[in-house]
């Protein structure tokens, strides 16, 4: 495994490469992503891992200074996990002035979007440029980030790349607790409490299941569910996989998303069902 630190070795690397498999990532990796490394090695070579914690991302008051860098450790998880290259660039090799935004549809405002303004920008605005950069025919992101990739798979639609986008199912911890760089700054005691969020959607579901269709009372309930054990929730909301937004009555495959906090640290998370169809048992 070869650790690349200049977009020109990069270039390098990768000019005879066909089937390149990128896996985009900010570092201090944990299972989830390594399971999105293996997908990769198991459509193309090279498996190609960015590490680069993207300023562009994060808002003025968010945690770009505090978040966890751990190249050398994530380098030894990679090479055990199968991956080829790492392109760990630095932020002025990465940006160049002056700036250029990738611009986003009205969707990249919902959600976690209306909480992080210009959050998705700058994740769309990165990810353009490291496909530029590796020309991959294919590139894997994980399913926990549920609206990222949505408005990435869109981004790569519009704008006719080449790529083949890779789903990875989300990593979960035994308790539930979905696997995220950001469990790192739980203390104890909000580790024990973290689980919760994957609970509490679990528990919407199933009363969807039940037969329960009133969406708007579900999200109020579980919302406030969450904030009488001590979140602070940005959003619990029922959306329509197909479109991300409010699903219409005769939508049945949906998606509970959930963002809250605990102390400093913000959680996502989020669970897709089915709806029956008459006759049909449910798909979970
Ligand atoms: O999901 C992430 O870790 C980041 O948003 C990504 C896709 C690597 C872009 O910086």
């Amino acid at each position: 495994m070869r650790l690349l630190r200049h977009v020109a070795d990069l270039r390098l690397a990768l000019a005879a490469a066909t089937d390149t498999a990128l896996v985009a990532t900010m570092g201090n990796l944990h299972a989830g992503h390594l399971s999105l490394v293996e997908l990769a090695g198991r459509h193309g070579r090279p498996v190609l891992t960015s590490i680069f914690v993207n300023p562009l991302q994060f808002g003025a008051d968010e945690d770009f200074d505090r978040y966890p860098r751990s190249l050398e450790a994530d380098c030894r998880l990679l090479q055990a996990a199968g991956c080829d290259l790492v392109f760990a660039p630095t932020v002025q090799e990465m940006y160049p002035e002056p700036q250029t935004y990738a611009v986003l549809p009205p969707l990249a405002d919902t959600l976690c979007g209306a909480f992080r303004p210009g959050h998705f920008a700058g994740v769309c605005t990165v990810v353009l440029k490291l496909f530029n950069l590796a020309r991959p025919r294919y590139a894997v992101f994980g399913k926990k980030d549920y609206q990222q990739l949505f408005l990435l798979k869109g981004m790569v639609r519009q704008f006719n790349l080449p790529i083949v986008m890779l789903e990875g199912e989300t990593g979960r911890e035994p308790d539930g607790l979905a696997l995220s760089s950001r469990n790192a700054y739980l203390s104890a005691t909000q580790r024990a409490q973290a689980p919760q969020l994957h609970a509490t959607l679990r528990a919407l579901r199933q009363r969807l299941l039940a037969g329960e269709r009133d969406y708007t009372r579900l999200e109020t309930e579980a919302s406030e569910a969450l904030s009488r054990q001590g979140w602070r929730v940005d959003y619990v909301a029922l959306r329509s996989q197909r479109n991300l937004l409010p699903p219409a009555p005769e939508e049945k495959d949906l998606v509970v998303l959930a963002a809250a906090h605990l102390g400093r640290t913000r959680l996502i998370d989020n669970l897709e069902l089915s709806l029956p169809v008459c006759g049909r048992a449910p798909r979970v």
